[in-house]
C-alpha cells in the first residue's frame, strides 16, 4: 500500500513543471547542458559545411538527428523563475515575451528536424542549405535572448 502510494507520489512530480521539483539553479544548469550538448554537434556540422573538416555525410546525419532529438528538450529549461538562481547568459526578456521565445524555440526544433530529414538524403547542397536556415534559428534567438 506504502509502496503503491509512493509511486503514484513520484508519477505526479514527474508531470509536475520543472521547478516544482527542481532549484532555479538546476533548471539553469539543465538549459546550459542542451545547449553544449547542441552546440558541440552543431560546430561539428558547422566545419564540415565550411570545409575546415572533411565531408562525411554519414556523421552529418548522425549529429542532425541527435541535434534534432535535443531541439525538443530545450523549452523545459526555460521554465519560470529560472531568470536567475545561477550564472546565467539568458536574459529576462525571455520571461516577459515568452510567446516570442516559443515561437523561437519552435523554429528550433523544425528546423533541426528538417536538417536531420534533409540529412538522410545525402544531398550534399540541400544538405548544406538546411545548415544555414538553422544557424539563422540560433541566431534569431540568441540576438535577442543571450547576453553575448
Ligand atoms: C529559443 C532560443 C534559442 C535557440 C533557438 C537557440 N539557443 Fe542557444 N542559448 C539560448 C539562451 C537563452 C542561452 C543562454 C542560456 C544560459 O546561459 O542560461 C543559450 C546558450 C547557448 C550556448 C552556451 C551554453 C553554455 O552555457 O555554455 C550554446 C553553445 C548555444 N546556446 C548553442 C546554440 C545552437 C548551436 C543553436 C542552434 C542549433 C541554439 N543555441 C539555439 C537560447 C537559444
Amino acid at each position: 500500500m506504502k509502496a503503491t502510494f509512493l509511486s503514484a507520489a513520484v508519477l505526479v512530480a514527474t508531470a509536475a513543471p520543472a521547478l516544482a521539483q527542481h532549484k532555479p539553479e538546476q533548471v539553469i544548469h539543465y538549459r546550459q547542458s542542451a545547449m553544449t550538448l547542441i552546440g558541440w554537434n552543431f560546430g561539428a556540422l558547422s566545419a564540415m559545411v565550411k570545409g575546415k573538416t572533411t565531408w562525411d555525410a554519414k556523421e552529418f546525419a548522425m549529429r542532425a538527428d541527435r541535434i534534432a532529438s535535443l531541439a525538443p528538450q530545450v523549452l523545459e529549461g526555460f521554465a519560470p523563475g529560472s531568470d536567475k538562481g545561477a550564472k546565467t547568459e539568458a536574459k529576462a526578456g525571455i520571461w516577459t515575451s515568452m510567446d516570442d521565445f516559443k515561437s523561437k524555440d519552435s523554429n528550433l526544433v523544425d528546423q533541426t528536424k528538417a536538417l536531420a530529414d534533409v540529412a538522410h538524403t545525402g544531398d550534399e547542397a540541400a544538405m548544406k542549405a538546411q545548415f544555414k536556415k538553422t544557424a539563422q534559428a540560433c541566431k534569431d534567438c540568441h540576438d535577442k535572448y543571450k547576453e553575448d
